[in-house]
Parts: structure tokens; sequence; C-alpha cells
């Protein structure tokens, strides 16, 4: 007994103990909107829906509010998911942040094959915007209304149907000022990932904002999503907050996992793996604590509990999130609260 009392005394940072469960709930030390992604289906297990309700005060949906769930093959839309997931975060008192209305990963079939003697097709682009952001008006905090618009290795912005269709710039432009129109409340934030891993794709990241804010397109937030590994240099997180902070827009850290898998250093136990884990989490809420008020939008997890992440479906041996499967706070999580707590 001893020996469980001294190691848990060294405190959770330097175990891959789970921490006591009377850890505070993230919501109730953090001085920002902590957020998590959820899944309607999801919103069924009690366990999880208690979790969420403890541990946060925002709600992204993870996937039923992009156009592979809304557009159907016929062009109608369905809402019956991101609207369980709408009533689901007003019950609770929370925020909702729409994601995503428009990603070149996501061009359905009635788009790409439009009948352009029916309806042009900026009408359609419009025209959805229009459905889906003005439905939500009123009910999310802000709309991701543009996801990953930067080349990979940052040279350039993506190619999509969207680009080809509309051009390159003005297809983002027009959603911005489209997502306004449908909601006049809502933030609208650019989102995209790797910006604390590539710098280059950073500055580009900026320069794309740079360029929206020159031409009067309401972008009013910078969305990273920051999926990390567990053996990210030390700094890289701090730095890349920084300089999104530097155009003065309020940043959202909009999908933070910490995979232990997608390490590159394949020397470091798994042990050493979950102590860089708690170390990344802290790096990332201090960050975003150091900035301004005004420019913390939230802290968003991309899965509460290791079973809730996409990442499970890559390696079923990845343990990302900072609760584990039973919802009991992971090193993570306590240094998510120290984090917090300041
Ligand atoms: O639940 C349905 C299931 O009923 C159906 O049988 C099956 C086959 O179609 O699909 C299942 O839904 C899948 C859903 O994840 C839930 O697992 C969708 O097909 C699948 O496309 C969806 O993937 C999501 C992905 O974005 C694409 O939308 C992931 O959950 C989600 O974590 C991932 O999130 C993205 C962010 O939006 C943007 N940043 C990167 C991040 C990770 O890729």
């Amino acid at each position: 007994m001893a020996g469980a009392l001294a190691v848990a005394a060294c405190g959770p940072k330097a175990q891959g103990q789970p921490v006591p469960a009377d850890l505070p709930p993230l919501k109730a030390v953090a001085p920002v909107r902590v957020g998590a992604c959820v899944q309607a289906l999801h919103l069924g297990d009690p366990a999880l829906s208690a979790l969420l309700t403890r541990e946060v005060s925002q709600l992204t949906p993870e996937w039923e509010m992009k156009m592979e769930y809304v557009v159907q093959p016929d062009g109608s839309f369905r809402f019956d998911a991101p609207d369980r997931i709408a009533a689901f975060a007003r019950a609770h008192g929370m925020a909702l942040l729409g994601h995503t209305l428009v990603w070149y990963a996501q061009a359905p079939d009635a788009f790409a094959r439009l009948d352009e003697g029916r309806i042009s097709f900026v009408d359609a682009y419009r025209n959805y915007i229009l459905a889906v952001a003005g439905r939500y008006r009123g009910q999310v905090v802000g709309w991701d209304v543009v996801n990953e618009a930067v080349a990979e290795d940052g040279d350039g912005w993506r190619d999509s149907l969207w680009s080809q269709r509309l051009g390159a710039f003005e297809h983002i432009a027009l959603a911005y000022r489209t997502a306004r129109e449908a909601d006049p409340h809502a933030a609208l934030l650019l989102n995209d990932y790797n910006l604390e891993y590539y710098p280059r794709k950073r500055a580009t990241f900026l320069k794309l904002a740079e360029r929206l804010l020159a031409s009067g397109a309401p972008l009013t937030g910078l969305g990273t999503q920051m999926h990390v590994a567990a053996d990210i240099a030390p700094g890289e997180i701090g730095r890349s907050i920084r300089e999104l902070a530097s155009l003065g827009l309020p940043v959202h850290v909009s999908e933070l996992d910490v995979s232990l898998t997608r390490s590159q250093n394949k020397l470091l136990s798994r042990d050493e793996l979950r102590r860089r884990q708690a170390a990344v989490y802290a790096e990332a809420a201090e960050a975003l604590m150091d900035l301004p008020a005004s420019q913390r939008f939230a802290f968003t997890l991309w899965g509460l509990r290791d079973q809730d992440s996409w990442l499970k479906k890559e390696n079923a041996a990845d343990a990302p999130a900072p609760f584990d499967d039973a919802g009991r706070p992971k090193a993570g999580a306590a240094a998510l609260v120290e984090a917090f707590r300041g």
C-alpha cells in the first residue's frame, strides 16, 4: 500500500496511472469553453452523456453536420442527427460549434453531377450554406465555415470541386459572406491541421486568413485542429498558437488529441509516451491560456474517452484521449486541470 501511495504522491504527470477520480471537471477550472466532438448515435450512451455534461461546455458534431451526412443522393438534406446534437447541447446549456460547411474532402455526388439547367452551381453552393447555417442560426456559437483549405505541404491552397467550379479564393470568400448572410452573429472560423508541425503550412494559412480579412470576408476566428503525437517536439504547439494569435483573431484549439501510436520515435516506452502525452495536453492548454481572454475561442478535444477517438480505427492500441474507456481521468486530464488552473 505504501508503494502505491508513494507512486500516487508523485503526481499524475509522472505516471501513466489513472488519476484520482475526484479531479474537478475541466469546464469548472477552465477560463475558456472546453469542448468535445460527439456523434448523435453516442448520445444514447449514458456514461458518455454523463461525462460530457460533467466535463465540457461546448460540442462539435464529429461528422453529422457535414455534407457527407446532410446531403442525400437526390440532393435533399437531412438534419435528424445534427438536430439531436443541437437539442442535447441546448438541454445541457452547452455551446454548439457547427462543423463544417465547406470541406475539400466532401463533395457529394449531388453537387458533382449538378443539373445546371435546373440550378447554377453557385446557387446550389449558396443554398446549401444558407440552408444549414440558417437552420442552426441562434443555436451555434460559430461555424468552421471552411475546413482544411491549405495544401498538405503548405504550398498554396487545396484543389477541390469547390475551387474548380467557383475559384480558388472566391469559393472561400463566398462561403464566409454566405454564412454571415445566414447567421448574423455566429463566429466564422477557418480551420486546419498540422499547423504546429509545418511552419510553411501555418504561414500559408495565415496569409489566406489575411487575404480574407483584406477582402472584407467576415472571418472572425482561427481553428487549429492539433491532431498531434505524444513525441511532438516540446514548444512547437506554443509557438504555433502564438503565431496564429498574431492576427489578433480568437484562436480555437479545435480537435486536440495526442496519439501514442502515431509517435515517430519508436524507441519511447509506453510509459514515456504517456508522460509526454500529459505534457502535450498541458502545453496546448497553457498556450491558449497565455493568450488574452478575447483571443481564447475554445479548447476542444476530439474524443473525451479513448474509445471515442477516430484514431482507434487506425490503431486499436492507441490511447489518445484525456479519459480512459471507462471515463476515468488519465494523466492528460490531470495535466489539463493543472494548466487551466494556471
Ligand atoms: O456511423 C456510421 C455507420 O452507421 C455507417 O455504417 C458507416 C458506413 O458509412 O459510417 C459511419 O459513420 C462514419 C462516422 O465517421 C462515424 O464513425 C462515417 O462514415 C465517417 O465518414 C466518419 O468519419 C469522420 C471523418 O471526420 C469524416 O467526416 C470521423 O468520425 C471524424 O473523426 C473525422 O473528423 C475530422 C474532422 O472533421 C476534420 N479534421 C480531421 C478529423 C479527423 O479525420
